[in-house]
């Protein structure tokens, strides 16, 4: 699927140069999405080549949040030129498949269209590849930690989800996996108020530090809840680039300083797993 040499993963058609980060949650619907498209967006500004593999089959998203208009092109019946969006290349189902239809996809064919994504796909230079994945710790996102022994784990907690719920769980993966631990971004941690700045803590407070906490890692950043945020994310304008000087891009900003700082070089020791089989058509 590709090799490290030199501490980069160089793949068929392209090369990583500092990291594949898994971008992962406890459960859907905390923003992991979000979070991962505006993260891409940060890193660009820190003058980084970035790309995106949503690899959230049931749920994809990442087209309409980072308002994706081109198709992947396809040559010589295998080969694939990503679409670029804001200068992020993107690769999701949903560029095959409209949103609303059910997709309803076999464990190994899905695995066999995330192998695609890394081996067909012309990626070129990049410095970082980011990996959305579905939510939950369940076997789909342990196959794809799994085939990719090389990620970077980033964990997308909202506030009042219990620490304890989730970071077990993680920490299994994490540990099972020996993936290491890029930290805990919690998201929608407290909405200001546009009037007077007063912070609301509408779920709680201190539920990413506890979960960093367990997970032995850092909590990166805390986001807040923005109905601009949302409303970016619907109309395919994410926050980064629609609110440049925000408080809350500043903490996109933050967060990608400190991950560019954490991300371990790739390791040759450990040996990417490739599929054998013949994925079912
Ligand atoms: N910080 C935030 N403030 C306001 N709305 C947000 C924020 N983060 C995410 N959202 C909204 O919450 C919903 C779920 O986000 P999404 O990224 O799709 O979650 P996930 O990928 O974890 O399922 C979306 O409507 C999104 O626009
Ligand atoms: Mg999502
Ligand atoms: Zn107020």
């Amino acid at each position: 699927m590709y090799e490290v040499k030199e501490g980069k993963l160089v793949l068929k058609y392209g090369i990583i140069k500092q990291g594949l980060i898994a971008v992962a949650s406890g459960k859907g619907g905390v923003g992991k999405s979000t979070v991962t498209v505006n993260l891409a967006l940060a890193l660009q500004q820190l003058g980084h080549q970035v790309g995106i593999i949503d690899a959230d089959i049931h749920g994809f998203s990442i087209p309409r949040i980072i308002g994706l208009k081109d198709k992947p092109m396809v040559y010589n019946e295998k080969e694939i030129v990503p679409p670029a969006e804001k200068g992020i290349k993107v690769m999701s189902i949903g560029s095959f498949v409209q949103e609303a239809d059910p997709v309803i996809w076999r464990a190994p064919l899905l695995m066999g269209v995330l192998q695609q994504f890394m081996e067909d796909v012309h990626w070129e230079e990049l410095d970082y590849l980011l990996l959305d994945l579905p939510p939950g710790t369940g076997d789909m996102a342990l196959n794809i930690m799994q085939r990719l022994p090389h990620t970077q784990m980033l964990v997308v907690t909202t506030p009042q989800i219990t620490a304890t719920q989730v970071a077990g769980r993680i920490a299994k993966v994490a540990e099972k996996l020996d993936a290491e631990l890029l930290g805990v971004i919690e998201n929608m941690s407290f909405y200001q108020c546009p009037h007077c700045a007063q912070r609301e803590y509408i779920f709680g407070q201190g539920g990413g530090k506890k979960l960093a906490a367990q997970l032995k890692t850092e909590l990166l950043g805390e986001l807040p809840l923005l109905p601009a945020i949302r409303e970016g994310g619907d109309a395919g304008n994410p926050l980064v680039l629609s609110l440049p000087d925000s408080e809350a891009t500043a903490v996109y900003l933050d967060i990608a300083g400190k991950i560019r700082g954490r991300v371990k070089e790739f390791d040759s020791a450990i040996k990417p797993i490739v599929l054998k089989e013949e994925p079912e058509k």
